[in-house]
């Protein structure tokens, strides 16, 4: 945990920011994998782990504005907890470290809030993504499954607060990055033809547990690239594949880190393989090179977007100026999904609170194919964590369907596509904060070209 006074300034902070009524924050509950006792993995929910750094079970919180009291609701340990799990400081205890004086049992949490309704607070919530959420609102505001208003003004405060990091964040977010830099170097390192996916898997995890870290989100791991999220690990890696990685490791305190590599199974690449490798390189670096404040994200994505038309174009794969065809929709058949996102406590940041105000403040998102997957657009700011991932993806059944239909024939050669069909797809992906200037890489660099990939092979 950061120190009390991070967590005293950012609830005084976002106090002023929202200015009157009740805030509630919904922690997050053990939830059973199987059954109720074998639960899967806890995490705490990224905005109470932020105003509140308890990253415990059966909590709730209320800042309650307009009668300037901060109060942890949930109960202290039982003996039958303390027989099971150890004993452990008092949750009074546990809260004061974090500046909160005021901690009362989970079941008065309703009384508060009838209370304060009553007064004519007006209690702000933000958007629920547990089911359990829906329940605790149904519950303390009558409020049924799917029909809750979350308060803007708490969104817009929290995603403006969080979305802006600060230096004992970028130190943390940078210690994910390191280990998640030693996850992929050590995938690139034990990478043998032979290999189930899963082997690999277990190597690049471990690298995660032996730092005290676990992972950011669950490992892709794939000789099937082209399927962009794709989590199973049962195939075996045969000589002249590539196997794609995209891993992230998360630190105790919960920052996040996230990266990718796609590794040649062989010692080196084939000439075929590094031809569209080295198209995908130069639309990361494009990207990088135009990170600096002001630089809309949207601009970003679609200069890197061009890059890849265009090395597609020489190729004779693609046809026509790369930046129309960018702007038509056509990159999409190749390059279907965003080019990255904001990181930090989680790994795609504050995503439950909202796409459009995190990446788009507030500002409609785009519709088209491809472009509607794209998470941030916003004009960057220092202080911003963002990640870099163009991919180059050759997804058949999507050449298929665009084929049949006759879309955009005029940027796309479908006759020399039909010979890359089976080709799999490649992304590399790194971190970075917006400086004042430009932009950081934060973390270890990992291999990101070809011959950087061989020397470790
Ligand atoms: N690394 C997973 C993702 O960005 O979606
Ligand atoms: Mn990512």
């Amino acid at each position: 945990m950061f120190a009390k006074d991070t967590y005293i300034n950012r609830r005084k902070a976002l106090k002023e920011k929202v200015g009157s009524g009740l805030l509630l924050f919904l922690g997050n509950d053990e939830s059973g994998a199987n059954y109720e006792d074998n639960t899967y993995p806890y995490r705490q929910d990224s905005t109470f782990l932020y105003y509140f750094g308890l990253p415990y079970a059966g909590l709730n919180a209320v800042i309650d504005i307009d009668n300037d009291r901060e109060i942890i609701f949930g109960d202290e340990l039982s003996i039958d907890h303390i027989v099971w799990m150890g004993n452990q400081p008092t949750l009074h205890e546990k809260a004061q470290k974090n500046g909160i004086d005021i901690t009362l049992p989970g079941k008065e949490l309703k009384d508060y809030l009838d209370k304060a309704i009553k007064a004519g607070q007006k209690v702000h919530t933000l958007p629920t993504y547990r089911p359990e959420h829906q329940i605790k609102l149904w519950n303390l505001l009558d409020i049924r499954p799917g029909a809750d208003t979350p308060s803007i003004d708490f969104i817009r405060a929290v995603v403006d607060m969080r979305n802006h990091k600060t230096e004992e964040e970028i130190k943390e977010i940078e210690r994910a990055c390191n280990v998640t830099a030693d996850m992929h170097t050590t995938a690139m390192k034990v990478l043998r033809p032979g290999m189930h996916e899963y082997e690999v898997v277990a190597a690049l995890e471990a690298v995660a547990t032996a730092n005290g870290c676990s992972l950011s989100f669950p490992t892709i791991a794939t000789i099937n690239g082209q399927t962009l999220h794709n989590h199973y690990h049962g195939n075996i890696v045969k000589p002249g594949d590539m196997l794609l990685v995209d891993a992230g490791a998360e630190t105790e305190m919960g920052y996040a880190g996230d990266m990718s590599s796609t590794i040649c199974a062989d010692k080196t690449f084939t000439p075929r393989q590094k031809t569209i490798y080295d198209i995908q390189v130069a639309s990361h670096i494009a990207a990088v090179e135009a990170l600096r404040p002001g630089v809309p994200f949207l601009d970003v994505y679609e200069l890197s977007a061009s890059v890849i038309c265009a090395g597609l174009k020489d190729l004779g794969i693609m046809k026509g100026d790369p930046m129309e065809a960018v702007k038509a929709g056509a990159h999409a058949m190749f390059f279907p999904c965003g080019l990255g996102h904001m990181m930090g406590l989680d790994v795609h940041d504050m995503e439950n609170l909202g796409e459009v105000w995190v990446g788009y403040d507030g500002k409609p998102k785009s519709t088209q194919f491809g472009r509607k997957s794209l998470r941030l657009a916003r004009p960057l700011e220092p202080g911003f964590v963002l990640t870099i991932e163009p991919g180059v993806y050759f997804i058949p059944e999507l050449i298929d369907y665009w084929k049949g239909e006759g879309r955009f024939k005029e940027f796309i050669n479908y006759d020399e596509l039909e010979k890359w069909r089976g080709f799999g797809g490649i992304r590399n992906e790194e971190d970075y904060l917006i400086t004042s200037d430009g932009a950081r890489r934060l973390g270890k660099k990992i291999p990101l070209t070809t011959e950087e990939v061989e020397a470790l092979r």
